[in-house]
């Protein structure tokens, strides 16, 4: 796992309460989103568009409030062996809690545990209740509910999430316990995460700005469904014709943009930039950073820069867990829009939804045309891309243990 970064200039006037509902902290009307009316961003006149806190004032009923108890009794009083996962903020948990009227089968959960909560760490469970209590989309994960009590023994926030059964895209690319995820598989989770992503920038009437992009955020279902999870850092966009909103750099290192960690100026395409990390991830199955490489390969984005996407060089680069069977058109396409998110300049990278049609173009090659080694001397074996759900259920089924991904800075 990559740590997250956090410099803070903070000093915030969020209030605590006890098993109460949950408040947005200032932050967010602060910055970009302060001065005047706020403007609708598809036609840049002023309207009524209503923040992410007003719209979660509307919505917050449909969202379960849980008490301690159920979520420790969900949990076997969170059990070490119902771990799944850990996080820079806390341990999340596998459970099982009863379905909202007492009827039914148990409903197979996900539980967020905050560790010891900062200010800041209650910002951001603020920001996840919130967020994800407004937005709907089948690439974002659901939350089903939350329970905060600031009890005598302490401040207590947690989560509970619809349960992800293939856990995360960081634990299938590099976890090597985990088998390989086939070409086309990698192609419909990253097609989705940007789906996911498009209607959080564009589908909106208020932008929202991700911020946390990384593969440990894209979480999979037992169809290898993907859905972005993690909200806790999520920002609104800028208002009006602003490019961006100023704020103290949050995020992880190796897929902020340069130009946020610099200045603070933060846009929808700082996400692009993270975005293009993912694609790299995904071709290669490389981290961002890998410590035990020789130096000229360990940074990805230094390493791949010697092999461009429309040289002869480009096959190289390619993830060799894949043994060649992949597209080679589709993989030149992905590295090429790779790069453009990758561009210097902001606002020279794509828009998310030009993003989703390079992808979706993409997939279309790789349907069109399986195994394609035209670099290379002669065609590879012929590709039987078997399903990706066959081949891996067996195996993780096999490999059942806490996840948890290669240790990293
Ligand atoms: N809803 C879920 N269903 C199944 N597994 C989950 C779910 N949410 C999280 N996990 C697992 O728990 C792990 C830890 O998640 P968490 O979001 O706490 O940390 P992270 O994304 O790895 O790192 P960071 O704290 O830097 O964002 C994930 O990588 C995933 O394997
Ligand atoms: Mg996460």
């Amino acid at each position: 796992m990559l740590k997250c970064f956090y410099i803070f200039k903070d000093k915030s006037r969020s209030r605590r309460r006890g098993e109460s509902a949950p408040e947005l902290s200032n932050e967010s009307r602060r910055d970009g989103n302060s001065e005047g009316k706020r403007v609708a961003k598809s036609t840049g006149s002023v309207s009524s568009a209503r923040s992410i806190p007003e719209m979660y004032r509307e919505k917050e009923q449909n969202l379960r409030v849980f008490s301690l108890s159920e979520l420790k009794e969900a949990t076997r009083s969170f059990n070490r062996m119902l771990k799944i996962g850990e996080g820079g903020f806390g341990s999340v948990y596998k459970g099982t809690i009863q379905p909202p009227n007492g009827r039914g089968d148990p409903i197979v959960v996900a539980i967020k545990k905050l560790n010891t909560l900062g200010l800041q760490g209650h910002r951001q469970w603020v920001a996840e209740v919130q967020f994800l209590g407004v937005l709907e989309h089948p690439n974002l994960v659901k939350l089903l509910g939350y329970c905060a009590t600031d009890g005598e023994r302490g401040i207590q926030r947690l989560l509970v999430y619809e349960y992800m059964q293939n856990r995360s895209l960081e634990d299938h690319l590099f976890n090597r316990a985990v088998p390989v995820i086939p070409w086309k598989t990698r192609l419909k989770i990253i097609l989705g995460a940007a789906q996911g992503m498009a209607y959080l920038h564009e589908g909106l009437e208020v932008q929202v700005i991700y911020r946390d992009f990384k593969s440990s955020n894209v979480l999979l279902d037992e169809d290898f469904n993907p859905r972005l999870s993690d909200f806790g850092l999520a920002r609104e966009g800028p208002a009006g014709d602003r490019s961006h909103v100023s704020t103290a750099p949050v995020g992880t290192l190796g897929y902020a943009a340069p130009e946020y960690v610099e200045t603070g100026h933060l846009s929808v395409k700082s996400d692009i930039w993270s975005f293009g990390v993912v694609l790299y991830e995904i071709l290669t199955g490389r981290r961002t950073l890998e410590r035990n490489l020789p130096v000229m390969q360990q940074k990805l984005l230094d390493w791949v820069k010697q092999f461009p996407a429309d040289s002869r060089k480009f096959s190289m680069i390619i993830d060799p867990r894949l043994r060649n069977e992949f597209s080679l058109v589709a993989a030149r396409r992905i590295g090429k829009l790779a790069d453009s998110c990758l561009n210097k300049i902001a606002k020279e990278r794509p828009k998310m939804s030009e993003v989703v049609q390079i992808l979706t173009q993409a997939v279309q090659e790789s349907e069109e045309t399986t195994s394609l080694d035209i670099t290379g001397p002669g065609p590879s074996r012929p590709t039987q891309l078997a399903s990706p759900k066959q081949q891996l259920k067996k195996t993780i089924a096999e490999t059942a243990r806490p996840m948890r991904p290669i240790a990293q800075a």
